[in-house]
């Protein structure tokens, strides 16, 4: 049992018919009534007269309790018609969710063509797709290990459609119903515990997962790293007993594929520091350390489900850095796969590690574009918070394609430089470079344009680091307030399927 996924605790269909227990309405600001009587329940008033607070404001909802054998009706704001956005409808979607579920209801209903009034023709796809995303995310637990578990109940959400409108939902909803099964994965991967969530487990979870959906997987244990010449990424585990591995999945398309994508996961599934040991406040958040792999690995089965145009080779790198005496001690030289030597000053500097040899075996697959995604540098939040992460890219070009996964998803990225002149203190006396600077300024800057050290010449790379947004985002309302967030699986999701 220990180890079996977390039960889903949503089911999602579309239906033309319902007798949900509550029934949800979109309320737009700018109407001067809610769309009540068109829907001829009997007994429920405009929740707009009378002088109600509730005015249809995004974010807000109102939940009238039916005393009768008529279903209870939630009534949904979603603003000002001009200003919606989906993610206008992925929050009230959230907000549907945690009010259903509290007020005991066990199935809900919305209909799509109220959905399309309230939204519009044009966004009603987009924004039922995102609604049904922040009802799923939001109803994630991660109980597992709780001896006495509250019953997994399930709250059923219907969409009422009928005719070319159902199409259209049940397009909409299966998208939704990929998605939310990849941050499922993602979530409970990075919150698995660290005595549980070891390279092996993470190796072969990813096996049976890729196995059941016919997408190619191979693992690489120590062994057969070394004779990959991945010294550097073998390094960060040498002080752990547990095994190293290397996840290589592959996606071909079912049609000649129009671009390679690679993606280059941090897959740490414990961080003590190694030597250079952590101090002990909070040190177990060092469990999300592997979130970078996870959300790769959860992107490319969530785009493989999806039907992806792309081919797409991930890579993830799983290790456990440990202090022993077989850990790597600071001063350590080590040559990389691609013939570099590093001197590891901080051994707590791993993640750079992982993905230098990670990032030159993507390499070898000549990607029309890698992306790397880790949680790399406390540094990240300090510069940014918690509403973006951080995002390195090496042509300019490329932001098109970034810009155009971050309107779709609401998962937003800031670019930072990636001059070369924060590489001139990196360089180490002895080796070619160290792995962290001499001064401690800029660290985000610094883990990044150590990984550019490894990308080769002419690919196209960007570097993502998630380290202040993998867990306890509480920022965002469809996230759980502590653990894993899951966050950019629908971005990377959506820039996997997009690019060309
Ligand atoms: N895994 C950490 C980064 C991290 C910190 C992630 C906090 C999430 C929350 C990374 O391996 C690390 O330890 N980075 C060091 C780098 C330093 C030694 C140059 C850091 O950020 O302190
Ligand atoms: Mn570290
Ligand atoms: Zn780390």
């Amino acid at each position: 049992m220990k180890n079996s996924p977390s039960p889903s605790r949503f089911s999602m269909k579309v239906t033309e018919t319902t007798n949900a227990q509550a029934l949800g309405f979109f309320v737009n600001q700018d109407e001067k009534r809610a769309p009540v009587p068109a829907t001829g329940l009997p007994g429920i008033a405009d929740p707009m007269l009378k002088g109600s607070p509730f005015k249809g404001a995004a974010k807000t909802t109102l939940f009238l309790r039916s005393t009768s054998d008529e279903p209870h009706v939630l009534f949904i704001g979603v603003g000002q018609k001009k200003e919606l956005t989906p993610e206008t409808f992925r929050l009230a979607g959230s907000a549907a969710y945690s009010k259903v579920q509290a007020e005991g209801a066990e199935s809900f209903a919305i209909s799509f063509d109220e959905l399309v009034k309230a939204a519009g023709s044009k966004l009603a796809d987009a924004c039922l797709e995102a609604f049904l995303h922040g009802y799923g995310m939001t109803a994630y637990k991660f109980d597992k290990y709780k001896s006495e578990k509250k019953e997994a109940k399930i709250l059923k959400i219907e969409v009422v459609a009928s005719g070319e409108l159902k199409k259209r939902a049940v397009a909409m909803l299966n998208r939704a119903v990929i998605q939310l099964d990849a941050i499922q994965i993602v979530r409970d991967f990075s919150n698995e515990p660290s005595n549980f969530g070891t390279p092996e487990f993470y190796a072969s979870e990813i096996q049976k997962i890729c196995k059941a959906h016919g997408l190619k997987c191979r693992v690489l244990n120590e062994a057969a790293a070394k004779k990959e010449k991945m010294d550097l990424f073998l390094s960060v585990g040498n002080g752990s007993k547990r095994e190293s591995q290397v996840v290589i999945i592959t996606y071909e398309p079912k049609t000649k594929a129009k671009k390679t994508i690679a993606f280059a996961g941090k897959g740490v599934t414990f961080d003590t520091g190694g030597i250079s040991l952590k101090p002990g406040a909070r040190m177990e958040d060092m469990k999300h350390d592997m979130t970078g792999a996870a959300t790769l690995f959860g992107a490319t089965l969530a785009a493989a489900r999806m039907g992806c145009k792309n081919r797409i080779v991930t890579i993830l790198g799983f290790t456990e850095n440990m202090p022993s005496s077989t850990a790597t001690t600071p001063s350590s030289v080590v040559t990389a796969r691609n013939g570099k030597t590093v001197e590891i000053i901080n051994t707590d500097a791993e993640g750079r590690l992982v993905l230098g040899d990670v990032l030159d075996l993507c390499c070898d697959e000549k990607p029309d574009l890698v992306v790397d995604v880790a949680t790399l540098t406390g540094a990240c939040g300090i510069a940014l918070g918690k509403f973006c992460s951080a995002l390195f890219v090496n042509n300019d070009k490329l932001l098109k394609h970034f810009h155009a996964a971050e309107e779709k998803t609401a998962e937003r990225l800031w670019q930072l430089p990636l001059w070369d002149e924060y590489f001139e203190d990196m360089k180490s006396a002895t080796a070619d470079m160290m792995n962290i600077s001499s001064d401690g300024t800029g660290g985000t800057i610094r883990g990044a344009i150590f990984l550019k050290q490894f990308v080769r010449k002419g690919t196209d790379w960007a570097h993502i680091d998630i380290a202040n947004r993998a867990s306890d985002n509480p920022v965002v309302p469809y996230h759980p307030r502590k653990g894993a967030s899951g966050v950019y699986t629908r971005f990377l999701t959506e820039l996997a399927m997009d690019f060309e």
